[in-house]
């Protein structure tokens, strides 16, 4: 179970040629620097750190993650380039090194992302026994603390305030996806009902974490939602069993725990408007992660996936390829012929290709900002 736990919920190479580099109206890159917040949907490296500091199994560092486009483990929840780094390719930005596994600059670029980082800071679990047992779950790497971390480096990136108002007012905040783990921790020990209750909280925790945000300086955010978690793969195999009118008829997904994220997705839009109308010098971008996700699960043909679209590429013997005596990374888990024809890597992390279609659904919000094409010049 501890494994199945681990393995479900975590949730520099230059492509100079197929790379626009976007330019301001002075000339030079629109953004200076990325600096991302979140959990395993953007961690470029940091899992390994924090989980070696717990002690905790992680899969990641291990083949055949990475496979298809770094040919090695990179320490990134995937076979290839994440979100994150489509949307660094595409601004003219090196890949935002991991805060905890680099040792250089980050004025380019840091990311603070950690593999199962919550919204919520992790005694509001504890607490509540969520996820429960002998885990140690969730780690002390919430968004909270993550915002610590970017304070503490705040004084090596810029030293006067007239310095760092100019270097943050041209850097691109990434804040999150959170959500996701906050409810799939809980999801383990509570009712769908709970869990919802569990929303606004989260919301709240987001909203905060953005006027620090532009306290700070940040004048260009973007704030993800939450995936549609009930055609996500661990909680599918967690649930197994339900009774059939809890799914929809056709992709099969749980109706309810889709239900919690489309009330995080409209109380965050909520919160966000709100954030807009107080600082109208800041640009506050949505980015849907539901939308693009459903619509890959909905018509799998139109993406070129295989048509049983829930089932993972990499893993062990089960209904959705999830197992939790054979996470992928064990040396007894297969991996499918073809992660391209696969949305799922290894249950609730994407493949290289479907990140790439979410990046550019979110590049085209980014870019509409800066009125540049967000067409990638090589596929
Ligand atoms: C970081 O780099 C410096 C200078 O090269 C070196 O002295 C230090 O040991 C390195 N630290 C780590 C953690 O690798
Ligand atoms: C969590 O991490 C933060 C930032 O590194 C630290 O200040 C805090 O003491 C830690 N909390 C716990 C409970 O370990
Ligand atoms: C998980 O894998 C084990 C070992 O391969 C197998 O015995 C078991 O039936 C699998 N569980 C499911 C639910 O398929």
């Amino acid at each position: 179970m501890h494994k199945l736990v681990c393995a479900a919920l975590f949730l520099l190479l230059s492509l100079s040629w197929s790379k626009p580099v976007i330019t301001s109206p002075s000339g030079g890159p629109r953004y200076k620097s990325i600096f991302s917040f979140g959990n395993s949907f953007a961690d470029t490296g940091n899992n390994p750190v924090v989980f070696g500091w717990y002690s905790v199994f992680d899969p990641v560092t291990r083949p055949p993650y990475g496979t298809t486009f770094f040919s090695r483990p990179t320490d990134r929840n995937g076979d290839g380039r994440l979100i994150i780094d489509f949307i660094a390719e595409n601004l003219g930005l090196p890949y935002a090194p991991p805060t905890l596994a680099h040792n250089g600059s980050f004025r380019r670029g840091a990311n603070f992302a950690v593999g199962a980082a919550t919204a919520l800071d992790a005694g509001f679990f504890h607490e509540r026994d969520i996820p429960g047992g002998s885990s140690k779950f969730p780690l002390n790497t919430s968004l909270g603390v993550q915002l610590e971390w970017f304070e503490s480096m705040k004084p090596t990136l810029c030293r006067t305030a007239r310095e760092c108002k100019n270097f943050l007012r041209r850097s691109l905040f990434l804040v999150g996806e959170f959500g996701v783990n906050d409810y799939h921790f809980s999801f383990q020990r509570k009712t769908v009902q709970e869990v919802r209750s569990f929303v606004p909280h989260v919301v709240a925790t987001i909203s905060m974490a953005i006027e620090r945000l532009i306290k700070h300086g940040a004048r260009m955010l973007v704030v993800p939602g939450v995936i549609p978690s009930g055609c996500s793969p661990p909680i599918l195999t967690k649930f197994a069993g339900t009774p059939p009118a809890a799914y929809d008829s056709k992709p099969g997904c749980l109706t309810a725990h889709n239900e919690v994220g489309l009330h995080h997705n409209a109380l965050l839009q909520a919160a966000l408007g709100k954030l807009r109308a107080k600082h109208r010098n800041v640009k506050i971008i949505y980015a849907d992660f539901f939308g693009p996700i459903m619509d890959m699960v909905e018509s799998p043909h139109k993406f070129g996936f295989e048509e049983d679209v829930l089932m993972v590429c990499c893993g062990g013997p089960g209904r959705y390829g999830m197992n939790s005596t054979v996470p992928c990374g064990d040396a007894a888990a297969t991996r499918c012929r073809d992660p391209s024809a696969r949305l799922y890597w290894d249950g609730v992390h994407l493949t290289e290709v479907a990140n790439r279609h979410v990046a550019d659904v979110w590049l085209g919000v980014i870019n509409s900002f800066t009125g540049v094409s967000t067409k990638q010049g090589a596929k």
